[in-house]
Order: C-alpha cells, then structure tokens, then sequence
C-alpha cells in the first residue's frame, strides 16, 4: 500500500488488522483505530501536541513499577476506570453499585474474626462499620469473603509508608451466617493522589486538584456472586462532589458521624468505645 492519503488511511489500517483471529480482539481494535482516527481529524491534532501526548506517556512509563502505575491513575483521572466499572454493572438489577479498586489492594491479608477492630495505635476516631451481605434474590450471604483496607491518619496507605505496620487498617473478615459484617477502624481521611508525574500534569492541564474524599475499600467475594468491589465514602467530606477520580457513587456515601444507638451498643458491647456508627448493607449481583 503506496497511495495512503488523509482520505483512505483508516480503511487502510483496519483492513491491515483485519485477519485478527479472535473475533473480540478484532472488534476493538477496528473500533478503537477509527475512533482514534476520528479524533485526530476532528482536534486537528499537530505534530508538536502529538509529541507532547507521546512526552506524557513516557514520563508515566518512566515512573510506573510493581508498586506504582501510574497508567492507572491516569485511567482514573480521565473517568475510565470509572466507565468500566460502570459498564460490567450496568446490567446487574438490584444489586448495590460498585466502584474503582484503586491501586493499594495487597492480596493475602492475613483473616480476622468478624467484629474485629482494626483500630491499633492508630489515632483518630473510631467508626464501626455493619450491615449484611446478601443476594439480589435477598439470600444472605454467610461466609462471605470480605477484605478491607483504608489509609491511616496520615493519609497513606501502608504499601506507601515504611513506618506502618504490613498489614495496619487492613483485614480479611467472614460475615456470619445471616450475611452480617461488623469491623471497627480509625476514620479514614481524604488524600491527595500522586501529582508528581503524568497524573499531575493531566490535573495541571485541567486546573482541577488531586483530592479524593475519605473512604473505606471493600472487596466481597461469596460463591455464586461476582466479585464486588466497593469504597464506602464519608458523606461530609469536603470533596465527597469532587473525586478527582470519580469513584463515589451516591449509595456508597454514608455519614460517618451518626451516634450509635441503645441498640447498636448493645449489639457491639465489645468493641471499646466512643465510637461512631456506619451502616451498609451490601447486595452482590450473580455471577
Ligand atoms: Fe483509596
């Protein structure tokens, strides 16, 4: 192929990918190179900005190793690891939303009893955190997987900060046979995603800023369900309107504040108080 013009070039490259073997693998990368294409014609896109998307790219790879990738929070701070999330629930009726993982899940957390507090030396006020984990059909889900991490006061997580212990404010937990779950923790607190590479420059571009409202991480994973993944946000933080990442969705945002009942205190006679009172129920979609 020696005549490639402005006119026939996308024909030319879809066609040239067109003996792909797997049908999936052909459909997105024929969709993806004739929106690709589209893009450019319609931005005019020039040379030099070209090699400045090329610099960004770079410097993200530069920085990227087993325990920071910064593709991901690239694909974070433009909405798309939010828009795949979205799109894999979009069918599942009845079952609570889900949200982004985020890039400090550690697999092999070592399990504690439900109603554990995961509290420690850390300062801060403690929340308990309840509710039950059941099937869209409303089956609870006994001995369902629950896997919990957040950042500490300081507002990193362990995998970020030497000082912490390996496994501080994270837990793997079994709820009871009625699908119930209690933990207790240290509130977490809203914190800055790293801005000292692509992300940041994508953020500076953008004038927006880096914050994400404080939050818990849940994984929940029971036999018959598809694997959940959730962050249940403070519903007064300040930025719980802003993520820079896009992650909350508006029945994952609960006060973190609320007193705890006669009855809650009594049902969590164990845990050592003062503490506050999230409550959450989880419904988990089949697999
Ligand atoms: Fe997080």
């Amino acid at each position: 192929m020696r005549n490639i013009s402005y006119d026939n070039i996308t024909e030319t490259v879809v066609r040239a990918y067109s003996g792909a073997e797997d049908a999936r693998t052909k459909e997105i990368v024929t969709l993806l190179i004739q929106r690709l294409h589209d893009f450019v014609r319609e931005v005019e896109l020039t040379p030099r900005e070209w090699e400045a998307a090329i610099g960004v790219l770079t410097r993200a790879a530069a920085i990227t190793d087993e325990e920071r990738n910064e593709f991901i929070l690239l694909s974070d701070l433009l909405g798309v690891s939010a828009l795949v999330d979205l799109v894999d629930g979009h069918h599942d009726e009845g079952a609570s939303m889900t949200t982004l993982m985020g890039p400090f899940y550690v697999p092999g957390t070592p399990e504690l009893p439900n109603g554990a507090d995961l509290t420690g030396d850390n300062d801060g006020e403690r929340i308990v955190v309840y509710g039950q984990i059941r099937k869209t059909d409303d089956t609870p889900l006994g001995g369902a997987k629950i896997e919990v991490w957040q950042n500490a006061p300081n507002g990193l997580y362990t995998v970020q900060d030497p000082g912490q212990a390996e496994h501080n404010l994270r837990a793997t937990l079994r709820a009871d046979e009625n699908g119930n779950y209690v933990f207790a923790t240290a509130k977490p607190i809203p914190y800055q995603v790293p801005e000292d590479s692509a992300g940041g420059e994508l953020i500076r571009a953008g004038s927006r800023h880096c914050w994400r409202p404080a939050h818990i991480h849940l994984m929940i994973t029971a036999q018959g369900c598809k694997r959940h993944i959730s962050q249940i946000f403070d519903l007064n933080d300040p930025y719980i309107d802003e993520d820079a990442v896009f992650g909350v969705r508006s029945d994952l945002a609960v006060p973190y504040d609320q007193q705890p009942s006669e009855d809650e205190l009594s049902r969590f006679h164990g845990i050592q108080q003062p503490f506050n009172i999230t409550h959450v129920d989880f419904v988990l979609a089949g697999d």
